[in-house]
């Protein structure tokens, strides 16, 4: 069977192996990043402290009842201010934010807490220093806009691929009894690239495909872990089973039927 054949680990020069023992130590380091980026973007917008399906639906649709300002103040930015200012805040952008009171009670709060990242100097995030800032992010919360989320998505097509096609093509040298596990290893990640980009978009209009967000999220982070976990052992601590060796080769023969592709 030809297409079985592979060379495993344990055949590959010492020099391949510490290579790809560095790539993938540096991208399981990466990714851990990620999940914690992730996790800390992301929970805690629902009030809930898990991440949950209910906090992929406000970040990508917005909580159609509050505000941005709101569930940043629930989620990534809870711990920029003591609770007290917290809910004082939250309070006036509940019943409606007005401009007296910004400036009688609460510019001395975002002056304090808030300005030193978010000023008219960063580009990248909502100024608030006055009033007209606040009024931009006390706007009912629609989530992501549409140019965020293009953004996100082109970076994460390509440093996904990269990340997985590296992965990827280590696994390959991996020995699993089962092909068939060991190819959906390797393929279920570009599916759920795929999915999770697509459910984005999906997830703005329609709420129930923040669970396809979350799913192939989950199944990109198990594949790559599986396949560093195999790969790292098999590359150092594994030996290859007598009969394993001839599959290797690409002579054994599962079909009766299919002559042998190799000779030697
Ligand atoms: C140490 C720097 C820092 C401080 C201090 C800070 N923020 Fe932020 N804030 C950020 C960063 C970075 C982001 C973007 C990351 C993210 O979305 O999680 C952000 C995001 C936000 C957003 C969401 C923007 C969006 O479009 O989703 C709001 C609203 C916000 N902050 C409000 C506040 C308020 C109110 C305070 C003060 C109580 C505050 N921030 C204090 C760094 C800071």
């Amino acid at each position: 069977m030809s297409w079985r054949f592979f060379v495993h680990f344990s055949h590959l020069p010492l020099v391949q192996k510490v290579l790809y023992s560095g790539a993938l130590c540096v991208l399981g380091l990466g990714y851990s990043f990620a999940m914690i980026y992730v996790f800390a973007s992301h929970h805690g917008r629902d009030g809930e402290p898990m991440l949950t399906v209910d906090d992929i639906v406000i970040a990508y649709s917005g909580t159609k009842t509050g505000t941005v300002l709101e569930s940043s103040l629930r989620g990534p930015m809870s711990n920029m201010l003591p609770a007290a200012e917290n809910i004082k805040i939250s309070d006036w952008v509940r019943n409606g934010i007005t401009e007296e009171r910004y400036e009688s009670e609460m510019k001395s709060i975002f002056d304090k807490r808030c300005i030193t990242c978010h000023n008219k100097r960063n580009p990248h995030l909502p100024q608030l220093e006055d009033y007209e800032g606040i009024e931009n992010v006390a706007e009912e919360d629609h989530g992501a806009d549409l140019y965020t989320l293009v953004r996100v998505s082109h970076i994460h097509l390509f440093g996904l691929t990269f990340i997985f096609f590296i992965v990827g093509s280590i696994f390959c040298h991996a020995y699993l009894k089962r092909e068939w596990i060991k190819i959906s290893l390797i393929a279920i990640p570009f599916v759920s690239i795929f999915l999770d980009i697509s459910a984005w978009y999906i997830t703005k209009i329609f709420e129930p495909f923040a669970w396809v967000v979350l799913i192939s999220g989950a199944a990109m982070g198990s594949c790559f872990a599986v396949m560093f976990f195999i790969s790292m052992y098999q590359m150092w601590f594994y030996k290859l089973p007598t009969d394993a060796h001839q599959e290797e080769r690409g002579l054994v023969q599962q079909d009766e039927s299919d002559p042998p592709t190799a000779s030697n």
